[in-house]
């Protein structure tokens, strides 16, 4: 994190490393889709995401991290972000989002998705395919001299507008050889305000939509973030890179997310 809230450039040979790194996260993030069935446990999750992270060369960031004792978050159902693998088993009609974080050659990648297991309600779809959209369209502000604002200005009105509602209490963030850097990346914000973005940025967009309230509370373990009135809730996470032109997904994947992209033409893209 640099001091006084300034945003790191990345230069070019650090681009390159961003690029790896990302790709490789990217790629565990995809076969962890192939996984997701009802019956397993999110520790089940976590031992896969563990050894895959290994198997690509690269270490697995949450482990450890501030006091985080395992290699992935686990999110089911009401749990915002933040979710501890362990002995919860995975019923037919949940949502779970997994959140990788690889680091490779010093560098961090950082994204997540959010899966069905089984076959889902059609709220479960509603606010899933809504913080799928909201990423997307948070993306599409991404590029040199927008603002900030303009990231959370267009999340925000579109998850309202479809009856959800957008966390405030996390962020997206920048990312490169620190987890977290600077700035936050607010999902929620007004267009034209914030700073402007840069060529050679690169930061995480992670909208975390709600079907009911905004508002979060953290169980006792210290990590698990819920909904407070037990809504559902959903989030989807790239890396980015500011590019001269406008944005690269670093964290894009080849194929379509197994256990999750099986909606595509829920809310039309183009
Ligand atoms: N991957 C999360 C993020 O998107 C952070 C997880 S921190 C951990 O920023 F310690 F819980 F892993
Ligand atoms: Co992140
Ligand atoms: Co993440």
């Amino acid at each position: 994190m640099l001091r006084g809230g300034a945003v790191d450039i990345k230069t070019a040979k650090e681009i390159e490393l961003m690029r790896e790194v990302c790709n490789l996260a990217a790629q565990t993030l995809s076969c962890v889709g192939d996984v997701i069935r009802p019956g397993i446990t999110t520790q089940d999750i976590d031992d896969f995401v563990h050894r895959d992270t290994l198997a690509r060369g690269c270490k697995p960031a949450p482990l450890n991290y501030r006091g985080f004792p395992k290699s992935c978050c686990t999110s089911v159902n009401e749990v915002v972000c933040h979710g501890i693998p362990g002995a919860r088993i995975l019923r037919d009609g949940d949502i779970i989002n997994v959140d990788v974080t690889h680091i490779y050659r010093g560098y961090h990648g950082d994204t997540s998705a959010t899966f069905y297991v089984g076959t889902p309600s059609e709220r479960a779809i509603l606010v899933t395919e809504a913080a799928r959209h909201s990423l997307e369209l948070g993306i599409r502000q991404v590029r040199p001299g927008a603002r900030l604002g303009d990231i959370g200005a267009a999340i925000q009105e579109f998850a309202e507008s479809k009856g959800c509602s957008v966390v405030r209490q996390f962020v997206g963030h920048g990312i490169g050889r620190g987890f977290h850097e600077d700035p936050q990346v607010s999902h929620v914000g007004q267009w034209g305000r914030g700073p402007r973005l840069k060529p050679g940025m690169t930061f995480t967009i992670e909208p975390m939509i709600n079907l009911g309230s905004w508002e979060v509370r953290i169980l006792d373990d210290d990590w698990t973030a819920v909904t407070e009135d037990g809504s559902l809730s959903a989030q989807f996470e790239h890396t980015l890179l500011v590019t001269t032109t406008g944005c690269e997904i670093l964290t894009a994947r080849s194929m379509r997310l197994p256990s999750s992209e099986i909606f595509p033409d829920y809310w039309r893209t183009d």
